[in-house]
C-alpha cells in the first residue's frame, strides 16, 4: 500500500501517521501549513490545501497513491454554520478534488464522515440508515458521501465516527476530555448538555479501523465509534471522577439553552456489528481510554 493521508496535523491524521510508521507502511502525509506532527518525518510531509485542485492533482502525479485516507476538513461545527461557503469549499470541493484524482489514478478513496449526517431522532444507527443532516457541517459531510455513493467508481469507503478523543501535538482544537479536565483543574464552572447522547471514540481505535479497511480491501460504509452510549453530561462526570476533579462544577444544561450556532442531533450512536465482524474492530470503553490519556 502507498497511502496518502490528508489532515496529518489533526488528531486522527497524527494517529494514522504513527500507525503507518509502526506497521512500516509507505505513506505521504499532508495538511494545511507547516508540519505540526512531531511523529511525521519532514521527507514524508507535503503542505497541501485540499481546496486547491491543481495542487491535489500535482501531488497525485508525483506520488501515485494506492490508497487515500481523507481526514482533512473544517471540523468546528459552529464555525461551519457561520462560514457556509468556506465549509463547502473545503469539506465538499476539497473532498471532490481528492475523489476525482483517486478515480483517475485508480486509488482507494476513504472519506471520514460523521454521526451528524443523522438527525438523532432514532439512534443508534447502522450503516444503511437514511441520513438527514441538521447543520451546514453535517450537510457538507452528507454531500461528500453522496459524491462517492452516486459515482460509478466503487473503490471507496466511508468511515463515520463520533466524538473523537485523544491527545496529539499542536492541534487547532480541543476535545471533550481535554476541555473538561482543563476547565475543572482551573476551578471553572462548565455547562454540559444532558440531552445529547453519543458513543465517544478513542482516536487510536479509529485510526486502526481506517487502516484495517484499506489493508483488507474493504469497500462501502463503516461505522467506527467507541462502545459506550452516554449522554454528554454522563461523559463529563466520568471524566471528572477519573481525574478526581470536582464534578459539582459541571452544570447540566439543555441543548437549546446553549444557543449554539449549529443544531446538533439529540441521540446518535452506532451499531458496530459490521465493523466488529468484517474488520475485527474492538473499540475501547470510556473507562479504558481514560486510563490511556496522558496525565
Ligand atoms: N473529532 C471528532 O469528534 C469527529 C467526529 C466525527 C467526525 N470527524 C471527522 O473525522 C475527521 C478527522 O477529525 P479530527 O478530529 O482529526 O479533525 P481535526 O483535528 O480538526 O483535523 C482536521 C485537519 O484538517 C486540516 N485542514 C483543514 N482544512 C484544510 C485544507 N483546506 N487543506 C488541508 N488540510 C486542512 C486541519 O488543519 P489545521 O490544523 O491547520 O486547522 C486539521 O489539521 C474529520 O473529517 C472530521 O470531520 C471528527
Amino acid at each position: 500500500m502507498k497511502l496518502l493521508i490528508t489532515g496529518s496535523n489533526g488528531l486522527l491524521g497524527q494517529k494514522l501517521v504513527k500507525l503507518c510508521i509502526r506497521y512500516g507502511y509507505d505513506f505521504i502525509a499532508c495538511s494545511r501549513g507547516e508540519n505540526r506532527n512531531p511523529d511525521c518525518p519532514s521527507d514524508r510531509y507535503v503542505e497541501l490545501d485540499i481546496a486547491n485542485k491543481l495542487a491535489v492533482n500535482h501531488l497525485f502525479q508525483s506520488w501515485y497513491p494506492s490508497h487515500v485516507i481523507h481526514t482533512a476538513a473544517i471540523t468546528n461545527v459552529d464555525y461551519c454554520e457561520l462560514h457556509p461557503e468556506e465549509c463547502r469549499r473545503i469539506n465538499v470541493e476539497g473532498s471532490k478534488n481528492l475523489f476525482d484524482a483517486s478515480m483517475r489514478y485508480q486509488a482507494h478513496f476513504q472519506l471520514l464522515s460523521t454521526d451528524f449526517v443523522f438527525d438523532g431522532e432514532d439512534g443508534p444507527y447502522d450503516e444503511d440508515a437514511p441520513v438527514n443532516p441538521l447543520s451546514t457541517y453535517a450537510r457538507s459531510k452528507a454531500e461528500s458521501e453522496q459524491l462517492l455513493i452516486n459515482s460509478d467508481y466503487s473503490n471507496w469507503s466511508i468511515v463515520r465516527t463520533i466524538i473523537v478523543i485523544g491527545t496529539a501535538s499542536g492541534l487547532s482544537r480541543s476535545n471533550m476530555v481535554l476541555w473538561v479536565k482543563k476547565s475543572l483543574e482551573q476551578g471553572e464552572h462548565i455547562r454540559v448538555v444532558n440531552d445529547q447522547f453519543r458513543m465517544p471514540t478513542w482516536a487510536d481505535d479509529l485510526a486502526w479501523g481506517c487502516l484495517q479497511i484499506c489493508s483488507l480491501s474493504e469497500r462501502g460504509i463503516f461505522h467506527l465509534s467507541g462502545k459506550d452510549f452516554v449522554s454528554m453530561l454522563e461523559f463529563a462526570y466520568q471524566i471528572a471522577d477519573y481525574y478526581q476533579l470536582d464534578r459539582s462544577l459541571i452544570s447540566p444544561v439543555r441543548s437549546e439553552e446553549l444557543k449554539q450556532a449549529a443544531k446538533r442531533p439529540p441521540k446518535t450512536g452506532f451499531i458496530l456489528d459490521k465493523a466488529i465482524t468484517r474488520l475485527g474492530y474492538r473499540p475501547k470503553s470510556i473507562a479504558e481510554f481514560l486510563e490511556l490519556m496522558p496525565e
